[in-house]
């Protein structure tokens, strides 16, 4: 099974923010909303826009490049649910977030 990586401790992301980072060149995203996290591929499935700068309300993240709008919870384009963003696996130990790369 693949490993976890270190993403970042998590007073790193307070509610209501969001890190992103580059780990073994993959673009990947944590989101904070009110103490949940979700953590996904930082590339959406349309041309690749970075989805950690996107316009967040509630649990709906819209891409910054061409304002598709995905659930952070399902994954789900709201307007076809059969096109999803990559949520990834995720951990944490000793305070610090963890992330399992997509295969
Ligand atoms: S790259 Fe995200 S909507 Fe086009």
């Amino acid at each position: 099974m693949a490993p976890y990586y270190d993403f970042c401790p998590v007073s790193d992301i307070p509610p209501g923010s969001v890190k992103s980072k580059i780990i073994e060149d993959v673009p990947i995203a944590v989101f904070n909303i009110e103490g949940t996290y979700h953590v996904i591929l930082d590339s959406c499935p349309h041309t690749g826009g970075p989805l950690s700068e996107g316009f967040l309300e509630g649990t709906q993240v819209t891409c910054p490049w061409h304002g598709w709008k995905f659930s952070l919870v399902t994954g789900e384009l709201d307007l076809i649910n059969s096109i999803h963003l990559k949520k990834l696996e995720w951990t944490i130990e000793n305070n610090i977030i963890k992330v399992r790369l997509p295969e």
